[in-house]
């Protein structure tokens, strides 16, 4: 029996077995991507649930040197939807029985925009009867303003950590007291305490990332009792201080492949959450997220944004989707899931089994 094979009947992983999972190629990594198929057929099963994603502004007060929507990329058209151009996408994602729709934007601190929130919020459940499920995505918030927007009706939120590797996030963000990793962890930790389901996750091949690293990031998920994680491969951005570095990467189609892996063991470590495949895998391959499904995750996330914005919520470049509208990708989705093999949970929340067992 192979390594990798005997690897695959632990219950636990140490974090060398994890590195070794993630290395593994050719028959072995067939085996893994068997093993996370078979355990996501048994946890999850086969149903793929929608997130409508609402991309409703790219203003942003952060400056993390990946993302092309950093405070200081002054080659951005910068936008922010109305309130009823938001409330339309949502009415588009219930109207189509999304089950639920997502929240995100650039990072915005201001007690203006936690009042926005809370009164998008309270007129989505209203305008959907209470059916939409509501996710909030847009950052580091006080925790006061966390409970807000819980009360009013959001049940889920996705920060991501980065990298779990303090000294790396710290090379991919600006040394100022703005993109902390402490109070990254406190934020996470602050929202969980406020009753969310809380999601997670990392840019996997980032310039002066290790497997080690990645490694590490899955203990960390575990660790933290994390009820979802959305993760993907780096993609560089030319008007960002990361792409200086862009000769020292992995070639795109190996992060492509470490980004299977990671959601494969994932999946096998973690078996009942709820597991995002990342639109950037689509941004790399065309067939990269129904891939994502098959390995192991079950969340897709389509873009509901009104067309016309697109294109300038630009976090990495050959974004995948940008020049349709969203009736075009829900069609298109369709189409995609069932050659994945996936069935879409229409009108489901499709909440995390492993946040209900916890309730
Ligand atoms: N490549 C891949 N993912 C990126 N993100 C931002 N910039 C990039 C990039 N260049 C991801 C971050 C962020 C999420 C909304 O998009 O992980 O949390
Ligand atoms: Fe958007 Fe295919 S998913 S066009």
């Amino acid at each position: 029996m192979s390594n990798i094979s005997a690897i695959l009947e632990q219950s636990s992983f140490s974090q060398s077995d994890l590195e070794q999972l993630l290395k593994c190629d050719g028959d072995e990594k067939r085996l893994l991507f068997k093993k996370s198929g078979e355990v996501k057929d048994l946890f999850v099963g086969n149903k793929v649930y929608f997130r409508g994603l609402i991309e409703f502004s790219n203003v942003c007060e952060k400056d993390c040197y990946y993302c092309g929507i950093r405070n200081s990329n002054h080659a951005v058209r910068r936008y922010n939807l109305t309130d009823s151009e938001i409330l339309d996408a949502a009415r588009f994602a219930d109207d189509n029985r999304f089950g639920s729709v997502v929240l995100q934007s650039g990072e915005n601190s201001s007690p203006a925009f936690a009042d926005r929130i809370t009164s998008l919020v309270s007129q989505i459940k209203q305008l959907s009867n209470g059916k939409l499920g509501i996710t909030l995505s847009v950052g580091e918030q006080s925790e006061s303003v966390y409970r807000r927007w819980f009360e009013a009706g959001a049940h889920r939120y996705l920060l991501r950590i980065e990298t779990s590797n303090q000294s790396l996030y710290h090379k991919i963000h600006p040394d100022d007291q703005h993109h902390d990793f402490n109070r990254r962890l406190e934020c996470l930790q602050a929202l969980k305490a406020t009753g969310y389901q809380t999601g997670t996750g990392v840019i996997i091949g980032l310039p002066f990332q290790t497997i080690s690293d990645l490694a590490h990031d899955l203990l960390f998920f575990q660790e933290s009792g994390i009820d979802m994680v959305g993760m993907g491969p780096y993609i560089g951005h030319s008007d960002t201080p990361l792409y200086a570095f862009r000769d020292e990467l992995l070639p795109i189609q190996e992060r492509f492949d470490l980004s299977l892996k990671m959601i494969a063991v994932l999946r096998i470590m973690m078996n009942d959450i709820n597991i995002a495949a990342a639109t950037a895998l689509q941004a790399i391959d065309p067939l990269g997220r129904e891939k994502g499904i098959k390995v192991g995750a079950n969340i897709i996330m389509p873009n509901i944004t009104p067309g016309l914005y697109r294109n300038d919520y630009s976090l990495y470049e050959n974004k995948p989707c940008i020049d349709e509208e969203p009736a075009q990708c829900k069609g298109c989705l369709d189409a995609r899931i069932a050659l994945a093999d996936g069935e879409i949970g229409y009108g489901e929340w499709g909440d995390s089994k492993h946040f209900l067992k916890k309730k």
